[in-house]
């Protein structure tokens, strides 16, 4: 989720949550590339990084209970997250992004280990290219929020439309972390060197939950949505049922994610 790099005057980089030193020809190359998911998908398709979600093995005993055979990876980035961890648990996993480079990504993560996979290129804020209760069960890990509350409710109602009734719907999203001070708005998170740095974010005029990132080489002025506990179950409630959610720890102490679970 957070992968910065400083602007080029700095004397470090920061990227991938290395530090790397600015003199080497390698962190100048790196500071050309934008570190948009794309980029990272293009030049780094077997990366376990920060945009790649740890915690679809929450998910496995609900899913084992039911008699799930084929299921969603909405937004599958390069599939590490949640694509391969559910071929290599032998569902049949349909898988849809934004962008070629993260189905390309998929498809080599997938040949590596000899999986089939059925990705293509979609847009989660637009209607979804499967029919009508197709799925047993529907994942999007670590994606949803990129959008406004409309785009988000509308991939809701897409995910509601898509999975059975009576399957589950899971998903991670970020809580509402982000502080104010004076006139500015950021998020913390851990450097490198145990201390606690800013990410600044400009937030939208007519919604205070949806943010733009500031950091140039940090998914730069991509919307991020960010969701109170209570906001998140009322806007859950609309589309879905029996909604479990609980705030799951990640690797940087300032940073955590809501890991959502409900039934459609
Ligand atoms: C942080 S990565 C998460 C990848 C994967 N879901 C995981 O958890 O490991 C976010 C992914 O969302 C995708 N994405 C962003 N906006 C999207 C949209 N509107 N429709 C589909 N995918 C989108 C990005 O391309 C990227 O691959």
């Amino acid at each position: 989720m957070i992968s910065i790099s400083r602007n080029i005057t700095s004397e470090y980089v920061i990227q991938f949550g290395k530090i790397i030193k600015l003199n080497s020809i390698f962190a100048i190359e790196v500071l050309h590339m934008r570190t948009t998911h794309a980029n990272v998908w293009k030049h780094k398709p077997f990366e376990k990084n920060s945009f790649v979600s740890n915690e679809v093995h929450l998910s496995l005993p609900f899913l084992k209970k039911g008699k799930t055979k084929r299921v969603l990876d909405v937004a599958c980035g390069n599939g590490l997250g949640v694509s391969l961890p559910l071929l290599r648990e032998g569902y049949n996993v349909y898988s849809f992004d934004k962008w070629k480079a993260s189905i390309n990504a998929l498809n080599k993560n997938a040949q590596k280990e000899r999986f089939k996979t059925r990705a293509r290129v979609s847009n989660m804020y637009k209607k979804f290219p499967y029919k009508n209760a197709f799925f047993d069960s529907t994942f999007c890990f670590q994606a949803i929020y990129h959008g406004s509350l409309s785009q988000i409710e509308f991939a809701f109602k897409e995910i509601k439309r898509v999975t059975k009734k009576g399957g589950y719907f899971f998903c991670t999203i970020i809580p509402y972390y982000i502080k104010r001070d004076k006139e500015t708005f950021f998020f913390n998170y851990t450097r490198d060197n145990g201390r606690i740095g800013r990410i600044y974010v400009k937030v939208d005029k007519n919604d205070p939950f949806l943010c733009y990132n500031l950091a140039k080489n940090c998914e730069y002025l991509v919307p991020h949505y960010y969701f109170t506990k209570n906001k998140l179950r009322s806007t859950l409630k609309k589309y879905f049922k029996e909604i479990d959610i609980r705030k799951v720890a990640r690797n940087d102490k300032c940073i955590s994610i809501w890991f959502v679970r409900c039934r459609i």
